[in-house]
């Protein structure tokens, strides 16, 4: 047991450092450099800030509950602290903390909170002096966390837009610096009039729509941009656009120098093989240059050459030329490649983002190599082509090892209801589901195994994953989930206890639960009360949910619009409503500015901004990140404040839940890994 837990944590800090890169191409390059971890080698190693080092997990498993009994001044420090130490919160603790914090007013010194607390604030109380100094600061968050609060994001909007002096024809630079990341919940149109360093703030939206795409390409084929008109671009030019790049048009590929074309197309497969560009992004490029090319009768062929090779056979230099796409369209590929050199040369050829029409000839080759099933080994090869294969031809593989599966289901290509399958041969070789493995594979992973596979899961094995993420989950597998969880949790705690560990999974509770968490003065965050069953929900009284939320009960305000929130009020009476004081019409979006374009997206999305530039693109605006080894650290926590993080209970079997002793401790970053983890799996279905 212990040594498969021990291989799992090595193998996770090996993905942490990109050392994976050749098993798991797709799941390194997808996350946010900002938010990959938390800042090393650049605090003191020395006195009490090696303390905060050390204890950083206990920051990052803030609270809220014992926080909530901190006096001012210590939540004060603990908020600074939080901020200096970069430590990424999820939108659960960001919403309840700044309740915590406006209720003892410390929003007024905002400008030392982390960036994303701001977006949770009352905007209301922002005053007009401070008003741009609040956004700027704002704008440096990650706006993704309001998925589930889609009126504060909508607020948000307005209040940025009306600190600029209200709606304007064309965002001038300073605007753009001052909106920052705001811009990506922006109408598209205003990218086509705003000034040119609006590509900066482009590069921040971990996602551009389809409107905004073609935007960018309107203010790129403009020629407004520093790039100049498509016809003198070059490659310098081209990738200081970094990612935005992936999303230039096929149109616009043909004006540009076919010269320079060529060398960013070298230059991008390269960054997707090291690791600096993600399978998604390089593909969605790809795709889009290649189209481009695919009428330019100097580069290729015309289509419908009959089966014959006229490329030339495909060799394992050839699979070493970064421009091999170029050469070889999926037709000339399934002619040119034999099956001996597809068998000795699998790996360098499943390192090019492979459009999808060549990855199903690749897969038609490989059944003809392997007739009975692709071996154990190879598997942990064909990662980028798993989502290909059904059910019926995963039930053909041997999978024996926690590694194979960790290779097949980590990253975000393969398809939520192929995990059950794979994870069922595991089983069948008398494998084990694990903590450490679930936590690998992505905690959303659990959403797609069956009923009868997650009673497979031991409760140790289960308090050992800590949180996971399952809000992505259908009703159905919640309801599985929070018995499985009550299974590992119950029992033998203080409600509040209770509640920490029960709290991700309580989008499986039933009406008796939820009455009981009540009574018992939980304070649930608005995050979390959104993911509750909303047929539960609507027969949970007013006063109910009052006790629920308790000091968090004005967030419904944010989130009326939320599908869950709605249609809870829409079986309120007027007296009830009243009672809530909630304005209940819905936030009107300004004519000046589109609703967020994520509003209508699940809510799991973009709750981290998955960005992986290859360019060198500055901040857009605001303050420089924080560099902590030029800042004393003044604001160390008070060890007294230290227990109550740890939740009073540093041993026993709630201590050690979710803080597992040694080396089978997992880094910070897959933890926060999750919801990135349902994020990828989304984005890769849009490109
Ligand atoms: C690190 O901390 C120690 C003890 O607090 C202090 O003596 C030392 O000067 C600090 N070093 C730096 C580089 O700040
Ligand atoms: C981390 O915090 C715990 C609890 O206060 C404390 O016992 C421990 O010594 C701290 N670790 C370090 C390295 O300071
Ligand atoms: C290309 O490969 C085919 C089949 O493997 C072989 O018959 C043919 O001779 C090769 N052509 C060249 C030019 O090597
Ligand atoms: C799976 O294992 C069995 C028994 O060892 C073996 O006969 C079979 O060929 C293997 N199948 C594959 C696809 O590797
Ligand atoms: C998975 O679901 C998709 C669509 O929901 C379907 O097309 C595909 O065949 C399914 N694959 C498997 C392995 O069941
Ligand atoms: C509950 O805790 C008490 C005291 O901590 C202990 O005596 C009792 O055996 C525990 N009960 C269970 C079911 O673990
Ligand atoms: C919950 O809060 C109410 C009102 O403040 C109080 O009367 C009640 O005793 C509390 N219940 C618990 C279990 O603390
Ligand atoms: C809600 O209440 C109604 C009537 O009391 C009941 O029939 C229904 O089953 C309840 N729904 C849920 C999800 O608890
Ligand atoms: C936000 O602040 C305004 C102005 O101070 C206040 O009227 C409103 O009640 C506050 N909203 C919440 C949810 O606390
Ligand atoms: C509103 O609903 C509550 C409970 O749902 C009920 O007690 C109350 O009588 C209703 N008020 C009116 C005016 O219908």
């Amino acid at each position: 047991m212990a040594s498969s837990h021990r291989h799992y944590s090595t193998r996770l800090g090996g993905l942490a450092s990109l050392g994976l890169a050749l098993l798991l191409p797709l799941t390194v390059p997808c996350s946010d450099p900002h938010t990959d971890g938390l800042p090393k080698g650049k605090l003191n190693t020395s006195g009490s800030d090696s303390w905060a080092v050390v204890n950083i997990s206990l920051l990052q498993d803030f609270w809220c509950q014992p926080a909530s009994r901190l006096p001012r001044e210590q939540l004060s420090s603990l908020i600074r602290s939080l901020a200096l130490l970069q430590v990424p919160l999820k939108a659960w603790q960001l919403s309840c903390l700044a309740n915590l914090a406006a209720r003892l007013s410390l929003q007024e010194d905002f400008a030392l909170h982390p960036p994303s607390l701001l977006l949770f604030y009352n905007l209301s109380q922002v005053k007009e002096s401070n008003c741009r100094a609040f956004m700027q600061h704002a704008a440096q968050g990650d706006t993704g966390l309001l998925a589930n609060l889609p009126d504060q994001r909508i607020a948000l909007q307005h209040t940025a837009l009306a600190c600029l002096g209200g709606p304007r024809q064309q965002l001038s630079a300073s605007d753009l610096g001052l909106l920052g990341i705001l811009v990506c919940d922006m109408d598209a149109s205003r990218i086509v009039t705003a000034d040119p360093s609006v590509l900066q703030n482009l590069l921040r939206c971990p996602q551009l729509s389809a409107t905004q795409r073609a935007a960018l390409n309107t203010l790129l084929a403009s020629g407004r941009t520093q790039l100049g008109p498509p016809g003198s671009w070059n490659l310098e030019g081209l990738q200081a656009l970094g990612t935005l790049a992936t999303y230039i048009s096929p149109n616009l590929w043909e004006k540009v120098e076919e010269a320079v074309g060529l060398d960013l197309f070298c230059s991008m497969v390269a960054a997707c093989r090291e690791g600096r560009l993600s399978q998604c992004d390089a593909r969605r490029f790809v795709t889009s240059f290649l189209e481009s090319k695919a009428n330019s009768a100097s580069l290729r062929p015309k289509r419908g050459t009959g089966g014959s090779c006229i490329r030339g056979n495909i060799t394992a230099a050839t699979l070493h030329d970064d421009l091999f796409l170029v050469h070889y369209d999926c037709t000339q590929l399934e002619s040119c490649l034999s099956t001996r050199v597809l068998r000795a040369n699998l790996n360098p050829l499943l390192q090019h983002p492979l459009p999808a029409e060549c990855q199903r000839v690749i897969k038609t080759k490989l059944a003809q190599i392997y007739p009975h099933g692709i071996p154990e080994d190879q598997l942990r090869l064909i990662t980028s082509l798993v989502y290909l294969y059904s059910g019926a031809e995963i039930d053909q593989w041997n999978i024996t090892t926690g590694d194979t599966v960790v290779a097949l289901l980590a990253s975000d290509v393969a398809l939520e209801n192929q995990t059950e399958a794979v994870l069922q041969k595991f089983l069948d070789h008398r494998g084990k589901v694990t903590g450490a493995l679930l936590v690998a594979i992505g905690g959303s992973r659990i959403c797609w195994m069956s009923p009868q596979q997650i009673q497979t899961i031991q409760p140790s094995e289960f308090r050992l994953a800590g949180a996971l993420d399952i809000s992505s989950c259908p009703q159905s597998r919640k309801n599985v989930l929070f018995a499985k969880a009550r299974e590992a949790f119950c029992c033998n705690r203080t409600t509040g206890a209770y509640y920490r560990f029960m709290r991700p999974y309580l989008g499986g509770a039933p009406l008796e639960e939820l009455r009981h968490l009540a009574q018992a003065n939980v304070s649930m965050d608005i995050d979390t009360f959104t993911n509750l069953n909303p047929l539960v929900l609507q027969n949970l009284s007013v006063g109910s949910v009052t006790n629920l939320l308790g000091q968090n009960v004005g967030d419904l305000q944010k989130a009326r619009s939320h599908p869950t929130i709605r249609s809870w009020l829409r079986s309120l009476n007027r007296s009830a409503l009243d009672e809530l004081g909630l304005d209940t019409s819905p936030t009107q979006a300004s004519t000046t500015s589109g609703p967020p374009s994520t509003t209508r997206r699940t809510p799991h999305l973009a709750h981290t901004s998955g960005m992986s530039g290859i360019g060198t693109a500055a901040p857009a605006s605001g303050s420089p990140p924080v560099h902590l080894g030029y800042l004393p650290l003044t604001v160390a926590l008070p060890s007294s404040l230290l227990w109550l993080l740890l939740c009073q209970a540093p041993s026993g079997p709630v201590g050690t839940a979710q803080k597992v002793p040694g080396p089978w401790t997992l880094p910070p970053a897959l933890h926060q890994g999750d919801r990135a983890h349902g994020h990828q799996i989304q984005e890769r279905r849009s490109c």
